[in-house]
């Protein structure tokens, strides 16, 4: 664990704490950031990678950039990256990006793999939103960007495991923007499809493997989420052509809102003779 001190003056948006900024959808984040005027702090484990890419924005942008080294999957590390966020008061924009995916069946990888992706993908972006938010809410303002991915609305495709992680990175996002909000805090939940970054090797697959049609380059994502940044969208699908397709998706979650908690059963599991299935095919 080590911090870079800085040197500018103070940024008047604010410093941008960026996870995972050592390189992919990270690195290019904390250079759109810099170019727009945020100080930063580029977090993530590969000390010569940071201080490569803090080298090079300060010398194109002359914004301040410290480097925080941490993996955020050991308790120490993100707890010193926890401290940092509800100590620093330049801190005004959380981008939570540090994430990791394992590709293979939820059977063959070993439960340590899922247990690495938990920790990474939820347990230290929750803490960090759980360390950032109270400061900024307490200001009445500032903004936290969530990594989430399009694998939230899919079960079809994709890992099981990381799935289902990014899956609460959209929930959460949602949740937190009704609580916080109203308090001056927005939030973002972006929902990247397939872009070509190290992901793919780190998880043990090929984003070529894939039609090239599905791939996206990473500048031009991150461009896009920042163009739903700045429209203050609350959930940023930047491949998708149609946005009425998601409006009509959240629709029809919004109708099931007032028959998902009633006093009796629904008509169709009201008692019925067990003999009629029993034994269950999948016991027998
Ligand atoms: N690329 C895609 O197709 C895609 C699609 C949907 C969503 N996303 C999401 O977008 C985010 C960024 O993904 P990416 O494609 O840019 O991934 P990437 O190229 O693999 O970069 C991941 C970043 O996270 C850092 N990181 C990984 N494990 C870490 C740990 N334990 N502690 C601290 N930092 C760690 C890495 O740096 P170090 O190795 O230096 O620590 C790196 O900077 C992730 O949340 C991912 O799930 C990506």
């Amino acid at each position: 664990m080590s911090a870079s001190p800085a040197t500018s003056p103070q940024s008047s948006l604010g410093t941008a704490l960026i996870t995972g900024a050592s390189t992919g959808i990270g690195a290019t984040y904390a250079d759109r950031l810099a170019r727009r005027g945020h100080d930063l702090i580029l977090v993530a484990r590969d000390q010569a990678r940071l201080d490569a890419l803090a080298a090079k924005l300060r010398a194109e942008t002359g914004v301040s950039v410290q480097t925080l080294k941490a993996d955020l999957t050991d308790k120490a590390d993100l707890a010193v990256v926890e401290q940092r966020l509800a100590a620093d008061p330049s801190i005004s924009l959380l981008v939570n990006n540090a994430g990791a995916a394992a590709n293979g069946a939820f059977a063959d990888l070993d439960v340590s793999r899922h247990q690495a992706l938990i920790d990474l993908n939820i347990t230290a972006l929750t803490r960090l939103t759980a360390a950032a938010a109270p400061v900024f809410a307490a200001r009445g303002k500032g903004a936290i960007i969530n990594l989430a991915s399009v694998l939230a609305l899919t079960h079809e495709i994709g890992m099981p495991v990381y799935n289902a992680t990014k899956a609460y990175v959209l929930a959460l996002t949602r949740a937190l923007q009704k609580e916080l909000g109203p308090q001056g805090v927005y939030l973002q939940a972006v929902l990247p499809g397939a872009t070509r970054t190290e992901i793919w090797d780190r998880a043990g697959t090929s984003v070529d493997a894939m039609p090239k049609e599905w791939v996206m380059d990473v500048n031009d994502l991150v461009d896009a989420a920042l163009v739903g940044f700045d429209r203050r969208e609350l959930i940023t699908i930047p491949p998708l052509p149609d946005e009425a397709q998601w409006e009509a998706y959240d629709a029809a979650r919004v109708a099931l809102l007032p028959n998902l908690s009633r006093a009796v059963p629904a008509e169709r599991y009201r008692a019925h003779d067990p003999a009629e299935t029993w034994p269950p095919a999948i016991f027998a």
